[in-house]
């Protein structure tokens, strides 16, 4: 077994590993967009934006500024070590696509994305919160996508509009475990 290096066209990180895995660990990316590493363009991010393409990525920055605070807030409790660490990895995939936002827009990423946020209280509210976080998040980018005039800003969209919609079956796998 040989190991080799995956790059993600999404987040642009790279993955290590002996197999491709089925999506990007870092941004949940599905595996289409996982390329060579010498196929990656580091120019990818730069795009010119239209008025709507800013403001439809400003939305976008502020969606996953307010999700990964949400789920670091879940990651605090201490009743569930399961559900703790799910949400926790959550959080973390919140945070690359907040910051892959954030490299389109070419601003930095916002000071408080680490700090825990406020939650429901109880792992049950908490869950249905984040369902219905996940179901407008998937909703949202389909439709920025669908309006978008940049190929590559298309292409996030879609690609994180489909990584919301496995978050959806988190949050119904995570119910089982509560
Ligand atoms: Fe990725
Ligand atoms: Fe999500």
């Amino acid at each position: 077994m040989q190991l080799k290096m995956f790059r993600c066209r999404i987040c642009g990180e790279t993955y290590l590993g002996y197999e491709e895995p089925g999506n990007c660990p870092f941004c949940g990316a599905h595996v289409e967009f996982l390329v060579d590493p010498a196929e990656y363009d580091a120019s990818v991010n730069r795009v010119e934006l239209t008025e709507t393409e800013r403001g439809d990525l400003d939305s976008s920055i502020e969606l996953e500024r307010a999700n990964t605070r949400f789920y670091l807030g879940m990651a605090e409790r201490k009743d569930n070590d399961t559900l703790r660490s799910a949400y926790k990895r959550l959080a973390k995939v919140e945070a690359e696509h907040c910051s892959v936002f954030c490299k389109l827009a070419g601003i930095p990423k916002p000071a408080d994305l680490l700090e825990p946020g406020e939650t429901t209280g109880s792992w049950a509210g908490d869950i249905a919160e984040s369902l219905a976080r996940e179901n407008r998040a998937t909703t949202l980018y389909a439709n920025f996508a669908a309006r978008a005039t940049s190929p590559r800003l298309r292409e996030v969209w879609e690609a994180v509009s489909a990584v919301e919609a496995d978050h959806i079956t988190l949050d119904e796998l995570a119910m089982t475990y509560i």
